[in-house]
């Protein structure tokens, strides 16, 4: 594969970054270096503009569960699995057997440009259709592949359409056996993964 996996240094314009986005991204042969990263904390409630004005809803991660992918990764759209785990005594929200399994999930690193926001997040969009909120409870996160810098839109739709575009390019490069192995990693059980 071509080398669209590593992340861009240079400054992109958004619109010359959009118009030649790739459908799957980092290499065939498996997740490499720094990935795979592991991430691990009680979700943390955002600003909730995601769910509204996006239709993504994120669950936020905790500052210190960012500090070693920060430490080695550039802001940026990343992909990979995550698994919310039901609290041991069960509450807040008791969620549904299919709702703890391990699914695909897209995460953005960074500010947030469009939004301008001054504090580092890491929000991670499971792809799943919940039907309750996770706050509260823990999220296993891991981080497999890069798919592109972070960009500052013109418009909300132009963002809507590239997070569109995201979730098609996760389910893509997740989908090759290299990468789908990690879903059925003994892993995902909340007391391996700390
Ligand atoms: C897959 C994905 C891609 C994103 N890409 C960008 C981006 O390129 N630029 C940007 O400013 N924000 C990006 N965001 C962040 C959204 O702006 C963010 O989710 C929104 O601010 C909602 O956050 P909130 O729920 O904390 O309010 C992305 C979010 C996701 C889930």
């Amino acid at each position: 594969m071509a080398a669209e996996h590593h992340p861009h240094t240079e400054p992109l314009s958004t619109e010359q970054y959009r118009a030649s986005r790739p459908n799957i991204c980092g290499p065939d042969s498996g997740p490499e270096e720094p990935f795979p990263i592991v991430m691990y904390g009680l979700v943390q409630p955002g600003f909730g503009r995601g769910s509204k004005e996006l239709g993504c809803p994120t669950a936020n991660l905790p500052d210190d569960a960012i500090e070693l992918m920060a430490s080695k990764c550039q802001h940026g759209i990343y992909y990979g699995y995550a698994r919310v785990h039901q609290p041991p005594h069960g509450k807040p929200g008791d969620l549904e057997e299919t709702e703890i399994e391990v699914y695909p999930m897209v995460m953005s690193l960074g500010n947030n440009p469009y939004y301008n926001n001054e504090k580092m997040t890491a929000e991670v969009h499971v792809i799943h259709e919940f039907e309750h909120d996770f706050y509260g409870h823990e999220i296993s996160v891991l981080v497999l592949g890069y798919i592109r810098p972070e960009l500052d839109y013109t418009s909300r739709d132009a963002l809507k359409e590239d997070i569109a575009t995201d979730i098609r390019v996760t389910l893509n490069s997740v989908a090759r056996p290299t990468y789908n192995k990690y879903r059925e990693d003994a892993h995902w059980t909340r007391a391996q993964i700390r």
